[in-house]
């Protein structure tokens, strides 16, 4: 039996376990929501990749959750969100593509008091110049200072979260881009990648307790609601939805580290491995 549009899944996706840190505030906030989670384990990191490569993955990977059926696509990815949303907003209408920078910009200008914001994300996230124009739609005094921070994706998707380690990385980067802005000291730290909030805690040890950090899952989830009330696309079901995940890579894998991303036991069974 065909179920009704409204019961339909969302379909969120990122080039790995990263994006689950915002499929959890999406359950989190739409509870009843039913969801098909795609990481494109088998090519991460897209960060690193030319425009034209990421546009690409982005596309496969969009039109594999396209046929299955999603009423809605977010982007839990903030390279694929700089690099390619306007190609993926054209080529998947009528559903509607969402994705994270403009609601992480939000978070952003919402936390800083002083208007000096940094943000780091991976190398093509900030080469593409996406926050500091999505920063400066909403506040154009801002003052924005920006660095690549591509190595936290591996600690990351290593599972590598706290201590010495990952904190003397974090000091690195954070001192290289404070050095290379002399004279400014932002109130405001943009994790400008899904991946970055499970660093947060040796991340903000190091940026200091003057220094808010920001990430846009909580900002996604909510514009997410605001959307399909908007469209009239929420599901009309009441009982809990469920997570469907798909995974380009070792299914074991995504499980070991998605458990850790979205706090909740995710089991390889429950992970189907697909072909790009
Ligand atoms: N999690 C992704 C992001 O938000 C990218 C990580 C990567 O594949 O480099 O940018």
């Amino acid at each position: 039996m065909n179920q009704p549009y409204n019961d339909l899944p969302i379909g969120v996706f990122d080039s790995g376990v990263g994006g689950l840190t915002v499929l959890k505030a999406l359950r989190d906030e739409l509870p009843a929501e039913k969801f098909i989670y795609l990481g494109d384990t088998a090519r991460l990191p897209y960060g690193t990749k030319s425009p034209e490569t990421i546009t690409r993955y982005a596309l496969q990977v969009a039109e594999k959750l396209i046929a299955r059926h999603i009423k809605l696509l977010v982007i839990a990815c903030n390279t694929v969100s700089s690099v390619a949303l306007e190609v993926l907003r054209k080529t998947c209408a009528p559903v509607p593509v969402i994705g994270v920078v403009e609601p992480g910009a939000q978070a952003a200008c919402q936390a800083s008091i002083t208007g000096q914001i940094a943000v780091i994300g991976t190398e093509s996230t900030i080469a593409r110049g996406a926050y500091q124009q999505a920063i400066h739609a909403i506040n154009p005094s801002a003052y924005i200072i920006t660095k690549a921070c591509s190595l936290f994706v591996s600690l990351a998707e290593e599972g590598w979260l706290e201590g010495d380690i990952v904190e003397s990385i974090a000091s690195r980067y954070l001192k290289e881009m404070l050095a290379e802005h002399p004279g400014t000291s932002p109130d405001c730290l943009v994790l400008g990648c899904t991946h970055f909030p499970l660093l947060a805690r040796a991340i903000g040890h190091v940026a200091g307790p003057d220094v808010t950090l920001v990430d846009s899952a909580g900002t996604t989830a909510r514009a997410i609601r605001t959307i399909l009330i908007k469209r009239n696309l929420a599901t009309r079901r009441s009982t809990s939805g469920q997570t469907y995940f798909l995974a380009t890579d070792s299914a074991s894998r995504f499980a070991r580290v998605g458990t850790i991303f979205l706090q909740k036991t995710i089991q390889p069974e429950d992970v189907e491995i697909v072909d790009l």
